[in-house]
Order: C-alpha cells, then sequence, then structure tokens
C-alpha cells in the first residue's frame, strides 16, 4: 500500500534535564529533574501526522540498545510504519541531551551514534519512493546526507518536503541545493532562513523558491509563520497558546501543514493548521505528547 508521507532524518532519543543553572566551563549545577522521550525531527513530524489520521512510514537508523528498541516502540504505537528503519548490530542509537534552566534558557549536547553511519546502500529505495510525500530533517555526517540525495535522485512523483534545522541551514543554499533542487516545500525558522540564505526571510524565502521550492513556510516562533509560493504571500498570527515546552514546535507545524497539503487545503490553511497544531504541543512538556489528534481540530481546518 503506498503511504502519505514518509520521513526521513535522524532518530533521537531526547534526555531532557531541567537545571539550576547551565554550567559553563568549570562550573558547576544542578538536575533538578530528568525526562526521557523519543525524538527525531522528521521522527515527530511523522508521529504529528499519524495522530491526525494519515499513513506514514519512516527511513532512519537506530541500534539494538535500550534507546532504539524504545525509540522503535514508539513509533510502532503511533502505528508508523517502520519498515524503512535499519537496525544496527552494534553501536548505540542517537541521544540527544538537553539541559534547560529555570529560564528556559536551553543548552544541547548530540551523540549521533548510528544515525552518522546510515549509508544510501541502506536505503530501500522502493521503500522511500512508495509514497505522496517525503519529509526530511537533517544528519549531522555526510553519509546519511549522500543517502537523503541518493534516495532523492530515485524518487520522481514524490513531493519533497525538507526542514532543515541547524545543521542543513548552516551548509548554506549552495551545498544543500542537490536536495534543494527537489523540495516541494521547504520549512525553515527565521534564523535557518538567514543561515541558508544570508537574507531575512522576506528575501530569503524567495531565493528558496528560486532554488526550485514551490512553496516555502518560515516558521516564526511566537509570530506565526511566513508562508508564498510566489504568486500568494501570508503572514499569519500564531495562535494563542500556554508556552510550557516549545521542543518540537517546529516539527509540529510541520505535521500541521503536510496535513493540508494532502486534504487539497489552500496555502493560508496550511499555514494556519501548522500553527494550530504546534499550539497545541506546546502547552503540553515533550516533543509529542501535546500533539492533537484529528477530532481536536477545529472544524474549519479538519
Ligand atoms: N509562544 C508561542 N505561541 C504560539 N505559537 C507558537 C509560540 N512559539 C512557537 N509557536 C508556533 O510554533 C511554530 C514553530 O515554532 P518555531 O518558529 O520556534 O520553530 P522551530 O524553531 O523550528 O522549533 P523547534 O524548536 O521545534 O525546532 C511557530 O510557527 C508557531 O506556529
Ligand atoms: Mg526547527
Amino acid at each position: 500500500m503506498k503511504l502519505d508521507v514518509i520521513g526521513f532524518g535522524a532518530l533521537n532519543l531526547d534526555r531532557l534535564y531541567r537545571v539550576t543553572r547551565i554550567a559553563g566551563a568549570g562550573e558547576e549545577g544542578y538536575i533538578t529533574r530528568d525526562t526521557e522521550s523519543s525524538g527525531g525531527s522528521a521522527a515527530n513530524t511523522i508521529v504529528g501526522l499519524a495522530r491526525l489520521g494519515v499513513n506514514v512510514g519512516c527511513i532512519g537508523k537506530l541500534a539494538r540498545d535500550r534507546e532504539g528498541r524504545r525509540l522503535l516502540r514508539d513509533l510502532v504505537k503511533e502505528k508508523v510504519n517502520v519498515n524503512g528503519v535499519v537496525v544496527s548490530e552494534d553501536g548505540a542509537s542517537g541521544v540527544v541531551f538537553c539541559f534547560v534552566d529555570e529560564g528556559g534558557e536551553r543548552t544541547m549536547y548530540v551523540r549521533p551514534g548510528v544515525n552518522n553511519e546510515l549509508t544510501h546502500q541502506e536505503v530501500d529505495v522502493d521503500y522511500g519512493r512508495n509514497t505522496q510525500f517525503l519529509h526530511l530533517s537533517s544528519f549531522i555526517s555526510e553519509k546519511p546526507f549522500e543517502a537523503q540525495q541518493e534516495l532523492l535522485n530515485a524518487c520522481d512523483d514524490v513531493h519533497v518536503s525538507l526542514d532543515p534545522g541547524m545543521y542543513y541551514a548552516t551548509k548554506g543554499v549552495q551545498a544543500l541545493r542537490p536536495i534543494l533542487k527537489w523540495c516541494y516545500t521547504v520549512f525553515p525558522n527565521e534564523r535557518e532562513v538567514k543561515l541558508l540564505t544570508g537574507e531575512e526571510y522576506l528575501k530569503g524565502a524567495r531565493v528558496l523558491l528560486r532554488e526550485g521550492a514551490q512553496i516555502v513556510a518560515v516558521k516564526l516562533g511566537a509570530k506565526g509563520c511566513y508562508v508564498t509560493d510566489g504568486v500568494e504571500e501570508h503572514l499569519i498570527d500564531a495562535y494563542e497558546a500556554k508556552v510550557v515546552d516549545t521542543t518540537g514546535a517546529g516539527d509540529a507545524f510541520c505535521a500541521g501543514f503536510l496535513y493540508g497539503l494532502l486534504k487539497g487545503k489552500d496555502l493560508y490553511t496550511c499555514g494556519k493548521l501548522g500553527n494550530y497544531v504546534a499550539s497545541r504541543k506546546i502547552g503540553i512538556d515533550g516533543a509529542r505528547d501535546g500533539l492533537p489528534n484529528r477530532s481536536d481540530l477545529p472544524s474549519h481546518l479538519r
């Protein structure tokens, strides 16, 4: 059966430490609370889509360790098809260590583990192209970055979307071109569009359209989003939300927006859906717990 959306990006377990202060070199702080939850940008987005009733799959790599088993179990629990997930017999699964102080300031360290080792030979091309949409998020190393390029070269009929994150944004437009040239939709945040293009978001979005994207949706945090297809453009206010934790807000936005595209909604409504799903997520701790079900969507957005 053809899937609606496949997510392809690093798979990480998020370890969140609430700390009294972010310690500098030679300093000390204390952990007041720690939690663990499944993450990875593209994985969060497909879980968001699965909650909305969309048929989703996943491509990525994890190890047969405790973290990997947890990551896989959580995908299966959310009804994600995991036939594209490569399980390594050795090495360690990806983990993100996130430290948050009392003022909400964050510091992150990534242990990429076997995410860095995913090769294009390991990616099942027939699986990867048996979908309407392929949503990419970043990897740290070159190997999986090349694996994504190889897959895109074989995916003619698939709508590709990209959440570049800081890692890919830092590469800049030129280095990212082998992926950008296939993109139907690009989802940078305000900082990432600047890093990618060297321009503020209005001009930066135009640069991405020139690179081949049909739609650019820039996530603007508490200001909402800016969406354009080169003909229309909309600056769409965020929904009022109680901010508990913004981890994964951008991933949730992508889920809402892609849901809109799948349902054939207009550009403005897709932007509203992105803002809405993100606003629900940020009211609850963790990257996934707040993601809404289809019945939670206001009826005009369903
Ligand atoms: N304070 C807020 N109030 C309401 N909505 C918000 C708020 N902050 C973020 N959002 C929503 O979340 C979306 C994504 O947030 P943001 O622009 O911070 O993305 P991001 O930086 O990619 O996030 P992430 O940390 O997940 O990578 C915004 O476009 C907006 O819809
Ligand atoms: Mg982001």
